[in-house]
């Protein structure tokens, strides 16, 4: 597409309102938009739901249309041709939070989406808030390995009632949706008190803990603050003093959400 300014949404499909908002965003930063539907074997894990991953074609094409998308990408297991051994990594980084509990899955996703990136050639990028530590690693390869591209982070798209939009929240009993609320409420609580001026890390914590342990997920593997720059936990900082992340992932008998909240200005 010579003298156009390619824009470019990877997704591995079932698409909601949340891609399309990306698509949106790309579309206005752009001549034309790509979007790619891939749902990469590389970055799940052994006993993860890649097989069952909702697979939504005739749906995504029709947002994919309504969104005047001009192509979408969607490679099939060639992508990987016999003998595929290249690894993009970001050491250190891909093992925390996420990755810890899903080791690989970065390695996964810094690589697939390193290979769209030179498949589609894009000028501008855009990739959800949703997945903030996916974005951080992939703002990292961008700057790193001079991809020449700019690298858009879109708000996070959320219920009417604040659970935000995943492709995994059909899995949930009504029983479950109606906790899974927990922690989108959880998060503004630290949120606003961050914005009331509170920079205690302790305090700022807790009010959004509480709000948790107050209708509890089946378990929470995280609830934590994180520094953007270094992927460092700052739980255990006295006092804020900079821009951070705050990320949880909490489980709801076999589903995992995760979910997330900036205090401050991370993504420029
Ligand atoms: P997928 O989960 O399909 O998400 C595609 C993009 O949509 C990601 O950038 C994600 O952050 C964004 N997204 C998901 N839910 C959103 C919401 N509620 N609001 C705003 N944006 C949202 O993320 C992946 O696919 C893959 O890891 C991929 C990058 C495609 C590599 O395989």
């Amino acid at each position: 597409m010579s003298g156009r300014k390619v824009g470019f949404v990877p997704t591995m499909g079932a698409l909601h309102e949340g891609h399309a908002s990306l698509l949106r965003i790309a579309a206005q930063q752009s001549d034309a938009v790509v979007l790619s539907i891939y749902v990469n074997p590389t970055q799940f894990g052994p006993g993860e739901d890649f097989e069952k991953y909702p697979r939504t074609w005739e749906s995504d094409l029709e947002i994919a249309r309504r969104e005047g998308v001009a192509a979408v990408f969607a490679p099939d297991r060639a992508f990987y041709p016999e003998g595929y051994r290249t690894v993009v990594t970001v050491p250190g980084w891909k093992d925390q939070w996420e990755g810890e509990i899903r080791p690989g899955h970065f390695d996964g996703v810094t690589t697939v989406v390193a290979k769209l990136f030179l498949s589609t050639q894009c000028d501008v990028a855009v990739f959800g808030q949703k997945d903030a530590q996916q974005a951080l690693l992939l703002r990292r390869i961008v700057r790193d390995l001079d991809f020449g591209l700019k690298l858009v982070v879109a708000p996070i798209v959320r219920e009417a009632d604040g659970l935000a939009l995943s492709s995994r929240n059909r899995y949930l009993t009504p029983e479950q949706r109606r906790r899974s609320l927990a922690l989108s409420r959880a998060l503004m609580a630290s949120v606003m008190a961050w914005e009331s001026g509170e920079r205690e890390t302790s305090k700022l914590l807790a009010a959004g803990r509480s709000v948790l342990q107050a209708d509890a997920p089946d378990s929470v593997d995280y609830f934590s603050l994180l520094d953007p720059e270094t992927m460092g936990c700052l739980d255990d900082v006295p006092t804020l003093d900079k821009p951070a992340l705050l990320v949880t992932a909490a489980r709801y008998g076999a589903t995992r959400l995760i979910d997330n909240a900036a205090m401050g200005n991370i993504w420029e």
